[in-house]
């Protein structure tokens, strides 16, 4: 298992269609396995293919303890709706809030290949909600209004230069005291 580098925004890679898993093949349970390193060493709560430069329509989350690996994930059924703050492991350190699903009914193939449905609300509703739209290159500052878009991107200006290549480098347990804190106040987290 190796931690992966992200890539981060300004990098098509993040704006490009992923293409459907035809076969779970031996590379891509690496893959898998790599993804979720990387995701737990930057401290995130789910992260997508094109975050690691891949094309393939495959997600992992892990929300307080409900862990999924998401391979070509379907929304089928969307109720009610909610505002919360939300992070991208993609625009480190910019933060927005979006309205989405309150909970969600997602099919989608396990890490073996198997189709299995799940419904969730709350966080991991809108962990998944964010993952999906990753693998369709949408972002949540998408969703930002005119003024907040302009604004976060400003910020994330000002962050660009940290990230030569637009690749974030992730090290396990590099990251400072303060930040842990704003994760666990950040309603969302990273993803
Ligand atoms: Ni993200």
């Amino acid at each position: 298992m190796k931690t992966l580098d992200i890539r981060v925004l300004g990098d098509p890679i993040l704006r490009t269609e992923t293409t459907p898993v035809a076969e779970v093949t031996g590379e891509l349970r690496q893959l898998i396995d790599d993804m979720f390193t990387t995701m737990y060493a930057a401290e995130g709560i789910g992260l997508a293919a094109p975050q690691v430069g891949r094309t393939e329509r495959l997600a992992v989350v892990d929300v307080e303890g409900a862990k999924y690996t998401l391979i070509n994930p379907v929304i089928v059924e969307r109720e009610g709706s909610a505002r919360a703050e939300e992070g991208c492991l993609s625009i480190p350190e910019v933060f927005g809030e979006v309205e989405r699903a309150h909970r969600v009914t997602i099919r989608a193939l396990d890490g073996d290949g198997k189709p299995f449905e799940l419904t969730a609300a709350d966080l991991l509703a809108r962990c998944i909600q964010h993952e999906v739209d990753h693998l369709h290159g949408k972002l949540f500052v998408d969703y930002l209004s005119i003024l907040k878009r302009r604004s976060a991107l400003n910020q994330w200006e000002k962050q660009k230069s940290n990230y030569p290549g637009l690749i974030r480098k992730v090290v396990p347990g590099e990251h400072p005291k303060k930040r842990s804190a704003e994760h666990t106040t950040t309603a969302a987290g990273e993803v």
